[in-house]
């Protein structure tokens, strides 16, 4: 007879090992810095972020994060809530695969086994890779100095006391706006149009506590402890203060400055729940560059309109007005657009855009017409303002007054696609028609066969693969398929 003790030792010795490998991981989790030589791919079972390195606090952590289900970045999460406040640039989307690497061999690299370096930090000589509890990720050489960190190339998001200066520009995930740092402004830039850049925010230093002194160095912006977005030319004194909801009041958790994918800049701070609104650049919606798509309308408080009033189209719902629309005319030969008018519409930002004061209407369409890099105006037939766009339609504010007249280009994509859609249909019957006769020739053949009994068919073994025998095994193995 066994007694208890015995019965239950490999229990006790697997429980030790299943303790061990959670310590292990838990080790492998918590590492606070790794060493050169270190690499990983991703993991096929990690469902959506996949923990590398993470901080002492344990609240920030480097890995792989899923997107869009299948799709690969390294980031930086704030784990309490999810939310990246890094990621890499790479020029295009990864896929959750074996196929991708990441290294690190003095650079942290991101590669692929078949395209190689997707992306590098390019700090050659680092020893040491680190994650420190404000989320800056470091790379340090073997004396202790730093050369790379996440706080120099921003992405989406600036964390407190992190330093954005004028050679750094935060760039929205969907790549569409930008926030540059000018000599004396804060800037918010669309990139609807690579050449044309369309700033559609400006945040001027007020210069109340300090002045901003030419040669004195550049600006660089600092989110305060104290519930605002500081502008400094010296460490001494702000040149600008941009306060946020809680400006002055304490707030226990962090603070954070986003630039949504919708334009918008938006601060928040963690109350060690959730993610508080602190601060919005544009608090109303139709002054968003692209509130309602492209050649869309925004009504002031009411939904989004198309700008040749189509019926039944939801923006909420991913809809657009016309299929996104790129580059300029210049490129065409023929027009390649026809003109879309609408009466009481306004630029959402036009006090930032530059005009020209023209005699009439037509003076304005007609040179937005002639200029192939004008995708089109807006007239205020009372002031004689003639605003041009020089990028892809975005979205107009409706306002009351019919003064004022938009004239847009829309390419003509339609006609194109009908094109494509008339070879397609051409080749398709063409095809029909080729395997028409194939077959007919084919059934004309075996006719001809049968009938002068010559079987093409007979193999080395001597036995014919006939219709009724091959339809059979053929329906024997989908039943069998079908079972398994
Ligand atoms: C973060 O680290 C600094 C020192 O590097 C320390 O003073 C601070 O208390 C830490 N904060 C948290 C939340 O752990
Ligand atoms: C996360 O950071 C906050 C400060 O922002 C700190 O109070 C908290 O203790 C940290 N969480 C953990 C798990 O260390
Ligand atoms: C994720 O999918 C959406 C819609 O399908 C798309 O607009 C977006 O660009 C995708 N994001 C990435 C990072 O590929
Ligand atoms: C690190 O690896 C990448 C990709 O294999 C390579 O291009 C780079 O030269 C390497 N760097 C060093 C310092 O070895
Ligand atoms: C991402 O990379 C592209 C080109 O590689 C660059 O134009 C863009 O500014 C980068 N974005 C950020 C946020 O660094
Ligand atoms: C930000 O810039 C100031 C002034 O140049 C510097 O003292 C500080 O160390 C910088 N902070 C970081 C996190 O780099
Ligand atoms: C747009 O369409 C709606 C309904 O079809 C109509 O009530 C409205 O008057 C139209 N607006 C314009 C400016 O044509
Ligand atoms: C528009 O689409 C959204 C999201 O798909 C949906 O919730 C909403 O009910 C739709 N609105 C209309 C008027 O169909
Ligand atoms: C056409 O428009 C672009 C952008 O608005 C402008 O820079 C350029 O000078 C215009 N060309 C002519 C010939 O007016
Ligand atoms: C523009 O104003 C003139 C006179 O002020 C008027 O005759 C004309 O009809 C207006 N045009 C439009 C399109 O409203």
């Amino acid at each position: 007879m066994k007694t208890p003790t015995e019965l239950t030792r490999p229990i006790h010795s697997l429980l030790i090992i299943f303790l061990l490998l959670l310590l292990y991981m838990h080790f492998q989790v918590k590492a606070q810095e790794l060493h050169k030589g270190f690499s990983a791919t991703p993991d096929s079972s990690s469902k959506s972020f996949q923990p590398l390195l993470t901080d002492s606090s344990n609240n920030f952590s480097l890995g792989f994060l899923r997107v869009n289900r299948s799709q690969l970045t390294l980031a930086i999460l704030h784990l309490p809530s999810s939310e990246p406040t890094w990621f890499v640039n790479t020029t295009r989307n990864l896929e959750w695969s074996k196929n991708n690497k990441l290294l690190f061999n003095g650079s942290l690299v991101l590669s692929n086994s078949h395209e190689g370096v997707l992306w590098s930090t390019q700090s050659a000589n680092g020893n040491t890779l680190l994650l420190h509890n404000n989320s800056n990720l470091q790379i340090l050489d073997s004396d202790s100095v730093i050369t790379w960190q996440s706080f120099d190339h921003p992405t989406n998001t600036l964390v407190q006391n992190q330093n954005f200066t004028s050679e750094m520009s935060l760039v929205s995930s969907n790549g569409q706006f930008e926030m540059k740092l000018g000599d004396n402004f804060i800037g918010l830039y669309s990139t609807f149009e690579q050449d044309s850049k369309q700033i559609y925010w400006k945040h001027t230093a007020m210069q109340a506590k300090a002045e901003i002194v030419q040669g004195n160095g550049p600006l660089y912006s600092q989110i305060s402890l104290h519930g605002y977005l500081g502008t400094y030319q010296t460490e001494n004194a702000p040149v600008d203060v941009l306060p946020f909801d809680s400006f002055q009041r304490p707030v226990t958790g962090i603070r954070r400055l986003k630039l949504e994918s919708d334009g918008n800049l938006q601060a928040y701070y963690w109350n060690g729940m959730s993610w508080l609104l602190d601060f919005k650049a544009i608090s109303e919606e139709c002054e968003l560059p692209s509130s309602c798509g492209s050649y869309g309308l925004c009504k002031p408080g009411k939904n989004c309109e198309c700008l040749n009033n189509k019926t039944e189209y939801n923006h909420s719902s991913g809809e657009e007005c016309f299929s996104s629309q790129t580059g300029n005319f210049c490129e065409e030969k023929e027009e390649g657009f026809w003109v879309l008018r609408r009466n009481g519409v306004d630029l959402p930002y036009k006090e930032l855009m530059e005009f020209e004061q023209m005699d009439s209407l037509d003076a304005c369409e007609d040179s937005c017409e002639k200029n192939c890099s004008c995708w089109g105006s807006v007239f205020n037939n009372v002031t004689g303002y003639c605003y041009k766009i020089d990028y892809p339609i975005q979205s107009l504010v409706s306002v009351g007054d019919e003064n004022k007249i938009g004239y847009f280009k829309v390419r003509t994509v339609v006609e194109k696609k009908r094109h494509v859609g008339y070879v397609i249909g051409i080749g398709i019957l063409v095809c029909a028609v080729l395997m028409f006769f194939a077959v007919a020739g084919f059934g004309a053949l075996r006719i001809w066969n049968r009938r002068t009994r010559v079987n093409w068919f007979v193999h080395d073994d001597g036995i014919s693969p006939g219709p009724y025998r091959d339809l059979g095994s053929g329906s024997f193995r989908s039943v069998e398929l079908c079972k398994s």
